[in-house]
């Protein structure tokens, strides 16, 4: 089957003419294809004992887990020891037609720069009581791009131009205002009671080649200009940092409820959720759509996207000891089981969907089935029983998901899933 995602036909010529001389990409979508492998042990410390109780997995085994994924897939952020600051750029007690309150918040990512600025556009219901639950998530062309409210500040930041949005010159525009509203459902959010904030993952670190010599990846260098260290952080981790330092601001502002925060994400901010909820447990929960290859997709199926083909188009998305794996995902020490785990226990949902077989929807299940252990010895339900891949089956257990059918996106329906499943786990 071809995914017909991504460009669809014409997509999948170029990546075969690219990377598959003598096999046809076809190949990448065969499950009799997928070679036999055998995933790294959760459970096991490294010292070979096994993890028999929580105290076992909080003490020992999560930090094993958090230090191998840094050392060989997403790379070490400098540590954080607080101190940055923000600023109240906006505050409207009227936003959205008397809906909502709406604030941006300007946070400075580094305390001797003081234009490296992350815009937080934060939505809150008006009418709710205080302190409100909220789900953050980035987003991949500017605040302005999730609601045609003109009061939203454009970025300043460089942009990957795409015409039909409107963005050209690599620089947001009043065009692109709403182009992206089918996959930010503010007034439905609100109206469920909880607030929505989001930041421009680019505000953070360019989603280009050179993203990691620039965005704070370069200014937290402790050397100017030195190339990456083979476990310096890629731009995957300087997005989930910069969600932690949402997550700063939100501890700060009494309307928000900090104990009931949410991170979403879709895609490569999807994979993004789901390391920021790994490394920062002040995530009460975490929701990934169609994060595929690098997220909640296991490397070693080699299925759909490989780990050669996501390093070779996105080199600054992971650090570079991943390129070890390139062809060689049998050697690798780790897997994407590991990354959902390290969000246990706390609820956890995936999101995918039938066609979009390049973020291999089994390959997700399969992780999901293996951090189950995890999840399980920390005492939570985990799956629920009858879990299965089934299209437009939903399953919520301390670990949920859905495969709805159609493409790689994430629509409204999903966020019916997010909310409902947020509620029932809400403290
Ligand atoms: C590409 C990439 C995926 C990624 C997706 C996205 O398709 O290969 O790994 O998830 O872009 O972020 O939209």
């Amino acid at each position: 089957m071809i995914n017909m995602e991504h460009g669809g036909l014409y997509y999948t010529f170029l990546r075969w003419t690219k990377w598959s001389k003598h096999t046809s990409i076809l190949y990448r979508y065969l499950e009799s294809k997928v070679p036999e492998y055998e995933l790294p042990p959760l459970l096991i410390k490294n010292d070979g004992s096994k993890v028999k109780n929580s105290n076992d997995w909080y003490e020992f085994r999560r930090n094993e887990l958090l230090n191998l994924l840094k050392t060989h897939e997403y790379g070490r952020s400098p540590k954080y020891s607080g101190g940055l600051k923000y600023k109240v750029i906006e505050h409207n007690e009227l936003a959205l037609n008397g809906l909502a309150i709406r604030k941006q918040i300007g946070i400075c990512l580094h305390p001797d720069d003081e234009d490296s600025i992350m815009n937080l556009l934060i939505y809150l219901p008006v009418d709710d009581e205080k302190p409100i639950p909220l789900i953050v998530g980035l987003n991949f062309y500017g605040n302005q791009t999730i609601h045609r409210d003109r009061r939203i500040i454009l970025p300043k930041t460089w942009i990957r131009n795409k015409e039909s949005y409107g963005i050209t010159n690599n620089r947001a525009t009043h065009d692109s205002r709403g182009v992206r509203s089918y996959r930010w459902p503010v007034e439905f959010v609100l109206k469920q009671g909880f607030g929505l904030a989001t930041a421009y993952y680019g505000d953070i670190c360019p989603d280009r080649n050179d993203g990691c010599d620039l965005g704070v990846n370069n200014l937290y260098k402790t050397e100017k200009n030195a190339s990456r260290k083979v476990d310096d952080w890629g731009a995957i981790s300087a997005w989930a940092w910069g969600l932690s330092r949402a997550m700063d601001y939100f501890e700060d502002d009494d309307d928000i409820d900090e104990h009931n925060i949410g991170v979403m994400g879709h895609s490569r901010l999807g994979k993004t959720s789901l390391w920021a909820g790994a490394q920062d447990e002040r995530f009460s929960y975490i929701i990934a759509s169609a994060s595929g290859c690098g997220g909640a997709a296991l490397s070693k199926r080699s299925f759909g996207e490989t780990v050669k083909l996501i390093n070779d188009r996105f080199p600054h998305w992971f650090c570079k000891n991943f390129e070890k794996y390139n062809a060689n995902e049998c050697n690798l020490p780790i897997d994407q089981h590991m990354l959902i785990a390290l969000n246990a226990p706390r609820p956890l949902y995936v999101s995918m969907a039938d066609r979009d077989l390049w973020a291999d929807p089994k390959g997700m299940y399969e992780a999901m089935v293996e951090a189950d252990k995890a999840y399980k010895l920390l005492g939570t339900q985990g799956l629920p029983d009858g879990h299965k891949l089934e299209v437009g089956k939903h399953f919520y257990g301390q670990i949920g998901f859905h495969m709805r059918p159609g493409g790689h996106d994430v629509l409204k329906s999903d966020w019916e899933h997010y909310l409902k499943f947020i509620k029932l786990h809400m403290k």
